[in-house]
């Protein structure tokens, strides 16, 4: 987490409210257990501060997770509901859940943390098609159900038609590297003690300028923030974190950080994965107690829509057009070699499939990106 803001963001009006709510929704998960997130997800009974700094105050950001292996911080992450935290697949090389454990309700990495709960995950979901950086999610299904407090609470997550035009409001928040390295970013600048929570506030970048600028690694499945003069990202250690909006007095994820070419360089948006694409798969994950979804509308027409990239040849259109293009070469790939050799349909097509494989990773590689 890179960069300071200064902003104003007053939500008194709502604190009463919601603190009686609070009351209200004890009541009702002890007589209604399978009652949905909708009622209490996004809401922040103790944001009622001004944003001024880049430390969080406590309590500001209630579903925001630290997840832990080994005791050691190595990703952040969001609680969905009572059970379930969501995060970056690329934050886990298997899905044994030795060693790790998620920290609720934590303001500092070092030193005092109050209102801290911790529990251990007794099951990791990956996404079956993540593939660098492609489906970047995965689901932490925790040992028992945690209990709300005004510091561990869940989020609401952006439904499957949620809009997020060119330019809306994003929060990125984690306890990343707060500066890129010179040389590498494993020596970045990390967060001095007692290492408090950071916020940022950064505007969506569109997906077709976002693309341009990452040279046609963007799909449909992220979401880019950033400002193009650089100075403001999320970084190492931030990854798997949430993305929120707020709508109204709720607050909607709708990115989990994922990757990005270093660090708040100019020009260079860090990418999310896109939330609103996984609401099935989320559900079909989750049986009961389902995460509030919410749809998140923005106004006004997307200055994005018509944004034509200059270097990329042919430059990413609509993600039918995206699609055509990847059969099109997929097919001559296939005719080619089956024409060459007398290797099965399944063959070519898994050759295929770990050549492209190939020459995406040794080009992430060369460019240098890495994950956060
Ligand atoms: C968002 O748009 C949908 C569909 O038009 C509508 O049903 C919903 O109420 C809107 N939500 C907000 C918060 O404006
Ligand atoms: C998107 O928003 C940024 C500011 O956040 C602006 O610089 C850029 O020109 C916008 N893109 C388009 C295509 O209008």
């Amino acid at each position: 987490m890179g960069g300071v803001q200064s902003d104003q963001q007053e939500f008194c009006s709502d604190t009463m409210a919601s603190r009686n709510w609070v009351c209200l929704l004890t009541f009702c998960i002890l007589t209604a257990e399978s009652h949905a997130q909708l009622d209490v997800c996004g809401t922040v009974p103790l944001n009622t501060r001004i944003v001024g700094g880049e430390d969080a105050p406590a309590g500001s950001w209630p579903w925001l997770i630290s997840l832990q292996r080994f005791g050691s911080h190595v990703c952040g992450g969001s609680l969905i509901n009572r059970e379930w935290v969501m995060s970056a697949a690329h934050c886990f090389s298997s899905t044994s859940t030795s060693g790790w454990r998620v920290s609720l309700g934590r303001q500092n990495l070092q030193g005092s943390n109050p209102n801290e709960v911790s529990s251990t995950v007794a099951g990791i979901v990956l996404h079956p098609a993540y593939d660098i950086f492609n489906n970047d999610i995965a689901l932490l299904r925790l040992s028992s159900p945690v209990k709300f407090t005004d510091y561990i609470r869940p989020v609401c997550l952006a439904a499957s038609d949620s809009v997020f035009t060119n330019g809306t409001d994003s929060w990125v928040t984690g306890w990343g590297k707060v500066q890129e390295g010179v040389v590498s970013l494993l020596v970045g600048l990390s967060l001095p003690f007692p290492k408090t929570l950071q916020e940022v506030k950064l505007p969506v970048l569109g997906n077709r300028q976002c693309n341009c600028l990452h040279v046609g690694r963007v799909t449909d499945n992220m979401l880019c923030a950033g400002v193009l003069a650089g100075g403001k990202d999320s970084c190492q250690g931030d990854s798997g974190g949430p993305m929120v909006n707020q709508q109204g007095s709720v607050w909607v994820q709708s990115g989990i950080v994922s990757f990005g070419l270093g660090c708040a360089r100019p020009n260079l948006p860090g990418v999310y994965s896109r939330v609103s694409r996984y609401q099935s798969w989320i559900n079909s994950h989750i049986k009961s107690d389902k995460p509030g979804f919410v749809q998140f509308n923005s106004s006004g027409l997307d200055a994005d829509s018509s944004y034509i990239c200059p270097g990329l040849s042919p430059p990413l259109v609509t993600s039918a057009a995206a699609t055509t293009t990847t059969t099109t070469t997929t097919a001559t790939a296939t005719t080619a070699t089956a024409t060459a050799t007398t290797t099965t349909a399944t063959a070519t097509a898994a050759t295929a499939t770990a050549t492209a494989t190939a020459a995406k990773t040794s080009r992430f590689g060369m460019l240098g990106l890495t994950v956060k």
